[in-house]
């Protein structure tokens, strides 16, 4: 009888430590990612925003097909369901008005490959390939090298 009692206090005991040990675990271990040494269950703080720089200098692509970069501020330029700020300035009706470059024809080309009559929604995002000029340093390491032909 005393022995079962032991047996079960034990085995209580155990598995109240091993379970805190579980809990102790789920965080990140120490282990440092892009999002910094913060535990999982922990909103970080946002970064700040990169500052954007009044003078744009000339940035060479590094391979063909590259997105150019947006040589101006995009601050509070909208993007949504209802209103495109770019499109105001870089689709075709308004571009030459607005003295800025159209969009190139790769801008109206869907997924199948067909040549719609305004821009395809595949490229309507702008920021998903353009970006400014801040000075963001890589997150990660790369080692491309610009491609012989624009070298
Ligand atoms: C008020 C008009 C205007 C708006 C709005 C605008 N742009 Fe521009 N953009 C220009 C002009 C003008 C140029 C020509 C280069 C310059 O700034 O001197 C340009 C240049 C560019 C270029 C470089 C093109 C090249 O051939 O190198 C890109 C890319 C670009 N814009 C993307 C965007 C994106 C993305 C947005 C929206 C977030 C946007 N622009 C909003 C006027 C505008
Ligand atoms: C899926 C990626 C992608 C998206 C989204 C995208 N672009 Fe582009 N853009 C490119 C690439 C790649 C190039 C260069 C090759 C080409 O012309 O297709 C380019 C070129 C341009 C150029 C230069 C054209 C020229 O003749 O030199 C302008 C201006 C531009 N994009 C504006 C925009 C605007 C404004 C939007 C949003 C309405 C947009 N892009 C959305 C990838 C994209």
């Amino acid at each position: 009888m005393m022995k079962k009692l032991i047996l079960i206090t034990l085995s209580i005991t155990f598995t109240l430590i091993s379970g805190f040990a579980v809990s102790q675990d789920r965080g990140i271990g120490g282990v440092e990612s892009l999002r910094g040494n913060v535990e999982l269950e922990v909103t970080r703080p946002a970064d700040l925003l990169k500052k954007v720089p009044r003078d744009q200098v000339d940035i060479e692509s590094n391979y063909v097909f590259q997105p150019p970069l947006i040589p101006h501020h995009i601050r509070s330029y909208e993007i949504s369901l209802n209103a495109n700020k770019c499109l105001s300035c870089h689709g075709w009706k308004k571009a030459k008005q607005m003295g800025a470059t159209k969009i190139s024809v790769t801008h109206f080309i869907n997924r199948n490959d067909e040549v719609l009559a305004d821009v395809s929604p595949r490229r309507y995002f702008c920021l998903q390939c353009h970006v400014t000029q801040a000075d963001a340093k890589p997150l990660v390491g790369s080692s491309f090298e610009r491609v012989k032909s624009l070298q």
